[in-house]
């Protein structure tokens, strides 16, 4: 696949050890999976475990894209690609949709994280990775931000949840206790401040919701870029009803994907690579920057149980280093995403026999 490369000068700075605690939260994905699939289950992904399901889609870039934006897999305008797109929630385990909590007598809807892979496919263009040549993959989540500032921040949370998991609570204190010791407790109250963020944020259907890169990539030689997908024609505003089934997020999927075509404006933000960009921080968005739209994400109407897609939508592999360079990952949590994601897939196809 690809080496660790050497910082990008003048957009990333290292912190000193870093090398040392992405190769220890690795390792640690490791065991937390070997911890989690016991007794021949079959191994998931180490986040996202639980699709909703996976869709064939087309990429195509805008044909009135300006001049300065024609960059990386937006150059050609007009173009267009074969891609495949998989919905998922982010926890750890798979379970229900929402996970209701209960506290001192009052019920708390606890609506988890989101994501959307997005596969782009056939680019005519030379890759960062060498398994999956002329692919780019856009992975996001529906909530601008991620709660986890740096890779020193994520340390402190793996090794909180090899320790309490599935105890998010046991998880979350002993994260905060760790940052606290480092000097780092306005960092816990941010990521407190975030995940409750993303607790309330309802998705009534995965084709209906908004989702963000969160993390910064650059955008050709000398500017950084985020992303972010949007239904179009926008959603109809709706709530969901108080009770759902506990896999309704497959359902809304599978019946939207039944009846009609659904599309995705697909928008970046670029900018210089400045202080202000906050390159080695994820949990700040970009709010002075405006989104410009790029291209389109084409959903045509299909069965997500058909059983070729269904079975290959597991056995995809998404990461942010597969990736033309012109939008190579930067910052310390992509830095680190190169890593954990290698070892995540490595473990999860072993052959059961191995395990
Ligand atoms: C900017 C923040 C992030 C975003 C937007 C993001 C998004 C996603 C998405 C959408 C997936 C599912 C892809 C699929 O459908 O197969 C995924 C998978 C995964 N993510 Fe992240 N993620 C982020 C940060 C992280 C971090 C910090 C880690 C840990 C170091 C991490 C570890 C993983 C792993 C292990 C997988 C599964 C890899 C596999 O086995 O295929 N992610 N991520």
């Amino acid at each position: 696949m690809i080496e660790p490369l050497t910082p990008v000068i003048g957009v990333e700075s290292v912190p000193e050890g870093e090398a040392e605690q992405i190769a220890e939260i690795a390792e640690l994905m490791v065991k937390l999976l070997e911890q989690r699939y016991r007794d021949g289950k079959p191994f998931l992904r180490g986040v996202h475990p639980k699709a909703h399901g996976c869709a064939r889609a087309t990429f195509t870039v805008n044909a009135d894209i300006r001049d300065e934006l024609r960059v990386g897999v937006f150059a050609s305008p007009g173009a267009s690609y074969e891609a495949v797109v998989r919905f998922s929630n982010a926890a750890a385990l798979v379970g229900p949709d929402i996970q209701d909590m209960v506290k001192d007598g009052v019920k708390t809807r606890q609506n988890g994280s989101r994501g959307m892979g997005l596969k782009v496919q056939g680019l005519p263009y030379a890759s960062l990775a060498t398994d999956e040549p002329g692919t780019q993959d856009f992975l996001m989540v529906n909530f601008p931000v991620f709660p986890f500032a740096n890779v020193s921040d994520y340390l402190a949370l793996t090794r909180a949840q090899l320790t309490f998991e599935p105890d998010n609570a046991g998880v979350f204190s002993a994260f905060g206790a760790q940052l606290a010791k480092n000097g780092a407790a306005v960092r816990v109250k941010r990521a407190l401040e975030i995940s409750a963020a993303i607790q309330q944020t309802a998705t009534i259907d995965p084709l209906a919701t908004e989702y963000f890169g969160a993390a910064p990539f650059l955008f050709g030689p000398d500017r950084v870029m985020k992303f972010a997908v949007r239904p179009t024609p926008p959603a109809a505003e709706t709530s969901l009803p108080d009770s759902v089934d506990d896999h309704y997020l497959r359902a809304a999927l599978a019946k939207r994907l039944r009846e009609a075509d659904v599309a995705f404006d697909f928008a970046v933000q670029v900018r210089a690579p400045s202080l202000e960009a906050e390159v080695e921080d994820v949990t700040k968005a970009w709010d002075s920057v405006a989104y410009q739209s790029v291209a389109t994400i084409a959903i045509p109407t299909q069965d997500i149980d058909a059983p070729d897609l269904a079975s290959r939508c597991e056995s995809l592999f998404f990461t942010p280093w597969h990736s033309l360079p012109e939008h190579r990952p930067v910052g310390g949590i992509n830095r680190l995403r190169l890593a954990v994601y290698r070892a995540s897939v490595d473990r999860r196809r072993r052959l059961p026999e191995l395990h």
